[in-house]
């Protein structure tokens, strides 16, 4: 099976702690994902809660809460630790988000999307 790879546009377009939400394919439901940075760490995610199987946020690019500290789901409150995707308080523990393989060749964000 091939790996499939997309641009998600310039890392100096994604301000630390910023979230961008991007999505795949040309089924009638796109696939979707979403890249937080934090300082010079760069972490991708599908865009698919462990818990409910549903998208985590509600508004476009909102992943994380207030804080800025957690992923948050809006569906019944899961929060998932940044660095790796796993749960740390909700509905879901000992699960985590999918995470995508993610680099910057020349300032631009590739993310393998399977
Ligand atoms: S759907 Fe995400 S916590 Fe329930």
């Amino acid at each position: 099976m091939s790996s499939v790879t997309i641009c998600v546009g310039n890392l100096a377009d994604l301000p630390d702690l910023g979230c961008r939400e991007f999505s795949w394919g040309d089924t009638p439901v796109p696939h979707r994902g979403f890249l937080v940075r934090r300082g010079s760490d760069l972490v991708a995610y599908r865009n698919l809660c462990p818990h409910g199987g549903r998208p985590l946020n509600w508004q476009q690019d909102k992943f994380l809460d207030r804080g800025k500290r957690v992923i948050l789901c809006t569906g019944h409150g899961a929060e998932f630790e940044i660095a790796t995707g796993e749960c740390l308080r909700g509905p879901c523990p000992g699960q985590s988000l999918a995470a995508l393989p993610v680099r910057v060749v020349e300032g631009l964000i590739y993310v393998d999307v399977g």
